[in-house]
């Protein structure tokens, strides 16, 4: 038989997602999901791994998972393909992770070079480093095999945590035989779309920065952002002066956003963006009205988001049903790969009674 193509993918619900996820990741799975190819789509709302830097907050976790399933939703996520489940609902990932604990050194979970980066901005090279966030990448190890993926698209800042990932399944399946399925990294081609700047033009929208637009945000929220934040080139002072579109952030969202027909919709004086950056860097093409087309590509985007969202935020308890749902298939399907797992380790005592057999050859 062929092997499966089977997608796993997931957020912490940590907060509401923002353009960054949207055209980074959210955007794609929709369209995988839609393209027919892929025999099993999974969702992991990432719960568990949100509070190894949250333990004293578990309520934002929980608040959270409503936000993360209406986004899921409302950008186009369907739960008859997709599967959506949370994470710590799945008993058999805790057990897979303290089994690839084994199979992974501390020295090398000491060079994950994006758990090294969160490090450094949680403070936690300071205050003591939580043994359960230093580990979370074999937990994703854990995710990511329980579900037999063959294909996880992800961020950039992702790829340490796949390469981790198959690395504990070539040691698993050395140690104890062919059992796990070896997944492959899926990152977006474009490359403004693999990391989307904050408003700001600071590398990353986070929350705590202020620096971002969430796909949930309304059209005064946009505004607000793009008007009164978003950098532009601080050497184009005049509208006549040449100006730089590298380095300019309306430039860069528009680079990942717009499309030659958001021109004939909103700016018919260009054919498209190569048109447009050329008369800005010529000069005679002010901020305002670059400002003011990104507005409307973002929101044309963004409002029937918004208006599917509305209509999920009036029915919570069918997103409840769904997210219920989804986790009890991926119960099954995660609990499958754990018994396959301890097969392979022979420590599936209670399986059968094979083993009292062997006991009694043991002791003659
Ligand atoms: N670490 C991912 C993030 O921060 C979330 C995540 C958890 C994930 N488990 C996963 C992503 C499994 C892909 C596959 O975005």
């Amino acid at each position: 038989m062929a092997q499966k193509k089977i997608i796993l993918t997931g957020d912490r619900p940590t907060g509401r997602l923002h353009l960054g996820h949207y055209v980074g990741s959210l955007k794609r799975r929709v369209q995988l999901q839609n393209s027919g190819i892929y025999d099993e789509i999974n969702i992991l709302i990432a719960d568990d791994q949100a509070l190894t830097d949250n333990a004293d907050n578990p309520g934002k976790i929980r608040d959270n998972i409503v936000n993360i399933v209406l986004d899921y939703l409302s950008v186009g996520i369907d739960p008859a393909k997709s599967t959506i489940c949370v994470q710590s609902a799945l008993p058999a990932l805790h057990a897979l992770t303290f089994y690839y604990m084994n199979l992974v050194t501390t020295a090398r979970l000491s060079r994950n070079p994006t758990v090294k980066a969160e490090m450094q901005m949680r403070g936690f090279a300071d205050e003591g480093l939580p043994a359960g966030f230093f580990s979370y990448p074999v937990s994703q190890a854990a995710d990511i095999t329980a579900f037999n993926a063959t294909v996880v698209p992800v961020g950039e800042d992702q790829l340490p945590m796949i390469e981790q990932t198959r690395e504990i399944v070539e040691k698993f399946n050395r140690t104890y035989g062919e059992t796990l399925v070896l997944p492959n990294a899926m990152i977006p081609e474009n490359v403004t779309q693999r990391r989307l700047p904050g408003v700001d033009g600071k590398a990353k929208m986070s929350k705590s920065l202020g620096n971002c637009i969430y796909i949930s945000d309304d059209l005064k929220t946009i505004k607000k952002q793009v008007n009164g934040k978003m950098f532009t080139d601080p050497t184009h002072l005049r509208i006549e002066d040449p100006g730089h579109t590298e380095g300019n952030v309306v430039f860069t969202y528009l680079d990942a956003f717009c499309t030659d027909g958001h021109f004939a919709q909103f700016l018919p004086e260009y054919a498209n963006l190569e048109e447009m950056k050329e008369h800005y860097r010529r000069g005679g093409l002010g901020d305002g009205t670059c400002k003011k087309f990104l507005i409307s590509v973002l929101d044309s985007e963004l409002a029937p988001i918004r208006e599917e969202r509305a209509k999920w935020e009036a029915d919570i308890d069918s997103v409840y049903d769904i997210l219920k749902e989804g986790t009890a298939r991926a119960v099954e399907k995660t609990n499958a790969t754990l018994e396959k797992v301890r097969a392979a380790m022979r420590i599936d005592y209670f399986k059968d009674r094979s083993i009292v057999q062997d006991w009694k050859n043991l002791l003659g």
